[in-house]
């Protein structure tokens, strides 16, 4: 390297040091960009790393660490004691790239042709905004992180860890780890009456993905689906992407109202329902109803989507068997989640499919994300069957019912006239009601505004909601936060109704 290489400048390079992005990464993206626009030129000799540091009033480390990526990617090259240069022989197309791609260039623009499908995707949302932050009173759904017996499970994985068979961490059956769709057949089978061997049960990413799939494999464009009028987000965007024509069927104190169903839509190829807890209404699907709803199916020829996601939570009588084990016709796909009974960064569910559909529904997961991580499914495993598992479900279920108990002693004092709010016999979340008329969008903004994230109800209707109320899920907060929670969410609704 030439000794009369020609010194750069200080690279005018800004760094924020409040931003996300390491330092290091910001560093090495402002010379990546320098030498990509010609401002650093190649062969250019760059300033020592401690000069760098100190004139950018960071440490060395952090320059080291920007120059060893440019190294391995080849945009500096030098030698030990001869200093750091810009490669001399950049190709020249690199050199042309000069705009810096960021989250808002690389964002489709209306210039860009989506497929249709990407058209829909796009415009599809699972979640809000507002779900996708830290978790605050009293945001429904998420189990409680501070109680999950994190030791337990990490001695799980580091025995499974320290020296992982060939089998785990290789390519594996679509359909998931075997010993865990054994594990799940059985508990299913004495927890939740479905009758299934292990061969019908698929190991998928949640219940999001497992909606995706049922409606892929099952849906055609513009196939009618009875969907329960308010119901849940996710699963109306999956049937949404899928191009299924969704058909509100309201939800009453007996659930699903399978006469208004066949009034509005008769021939529909599927229904989608939660018949153990209904979201988010918490009500409880009740025989008579399920009966009809199989019935419909087994005549119709439709295909009954059964979210069994919290049935576990029950505080009070005995839960009613899922809809899968009373159905004989094998119309049922039954699908359950470790999102509330482990946490939901897991991403691990189950479907529990007729045996027809096992080919189906196993090809389209491998198509989709090939296999669930199988280190995990043997941790889970292990869960199960050395009895963690429903130690751990039978501990919530004392925790839950204390965190329910507590807001709504609270919400009965604190609150009364503004919200009105019952006890639950199971779920993770409470519907607290309001005035009829009330906007419980505006109500879900002015909470939200106090620190407290409670969602509308009407943001789950997809027709023009009759009753208005706001989610408060209680399994996530702690008691001091609940206490909390109720005093800000007082606050709120009194600045309403002022
Ligand atoms: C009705 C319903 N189904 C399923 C889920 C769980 O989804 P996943 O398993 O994709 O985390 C939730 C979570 O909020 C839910 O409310």
């Amino acid at each position: 390297m030439s000794k009369t290489a020609m010194h750069a400048p200080i690279p005018p390079v800004q760094l924020d040091t409040t931003a996300q992005m390491p330092l290091y990464n910001q560093l090495y993206a402002g010379l990546r960009d320098a030498i990509l626009s010609g401002q650093l030129a190649p062969g250019m000799r760059l300033p020592a790393t401690r000069a760098l540091a100190s004139a950018l009033q960071i440490s060395r480390n952090t320059v080291v660490n920007a120059f060893d990526q440019l190294f391995a990617e080849g945009y500096l090259e030098g030698r030990v004691g001869d200093g750091t240069y810009v490669t001399r022989t950049l190709p020249d197309e690199m050199l042309r790239v000069a705009q810096k791609p960021s989250i808002t260039t690389t964002r489709p623009t209306q210039s860009r042709h989506l497929s249709k499908r990407g058209e829909i995707l796009a415009a599809t949302s699972v979640t809000t905004e507002r779900q996708k932050g830290r978790s605050v009173a009293f945001r429904p759904g998420i189990p409680a992180f501070d109680a999950f017996p994190s030791e337990i499970w990490s001695r799980l994985a580091s025995r499974r860890w320290r020296r992982p068979p060939g089998d785990l961490v290789n390519y594996s059956d679509a359909a998931g780890y075997r010993p865990l769709r054994e594990a799940i057949a059985t508990y299913l089978g004495a927890a939740r009456g479905v009758r299934c061997v292990p061969e019908q049960v698929l190991i998928v990413s949640g219940s999001q993905q497992g909606i995706d799939l049922a409606a892929r494999v099952l849906l055609d464009p513009g196939d009618a689906v009875w969907f329960e009028e308010p119901g849940y987000l996710g699963a109306r965007a999956a049937l949404t992407a899928a191009e299924a024509q969704l058909v509100p069927v309201p939800v009453d104190q007996e659930g699903l109202n399978v006469a208004v169903g066949l009034a509005r839509c008769l021939k529909a190829h599927m229904v989608y329902v939660t018949p153990s807890h209904q979201f988010p209404l918490g009500v409880t699907m009740s025989l008579t109803r399920r009966l009809a709803l199989l019935d419909w199916a087994a005549h119709a020829g439709a295909w009954v989507l059964e979210d069994d996601y919290d049935s576990e939570y029950r505080y009070a009588g005995r839960p009613l068997a899922s809809l899968q084990g009373l159905d004989s016709t094998g119309r049922v796909i039954y699908l359950g989640t470790f999102s509330k009974v482990l946490f939901p960064s897991l991403r691990m569910g189950y479907l529990v499919v007729p045996p027809d559909l096992i080919d189906p529904f196993t090809a389209a997961r491998a198509i989709t994300d090939r296999q669930a991580p199988v280190l995990d499914q043997a941790i889970v495993t292990d869960f199960i069957e050395e009895g963690h598992f429903t130690r751990h479900i039978r501990r919530m279920r004392t925790l839950y019912a204390a965190r329910q108990a507590l807001l709504v002693e609270l919400a009965h004092r604190e609150l009364a006239g503004l919200l009105t709010v019952h006890p639950a016999d199971a779920g993770m979340h409470l519907v607290g009601w309001l005035a009829d008329g009330t906007n419980d969008q505006v109500i879900s903004q002015l909470a939200a505004t106090h620190g407290v994230d409670a969602p509308g109800l009407s943001e789950y209707h997809l027709e023009q909601a009759q009753q208005s109320g706001i989610l408060l899920g209680y399994t996530a907060v702690e008691e001091a936060d609940i206490r909390i929670g109720v005093l800000h969410l007082g606050k709120a609704l009194s600045t309403a109704v002022v």
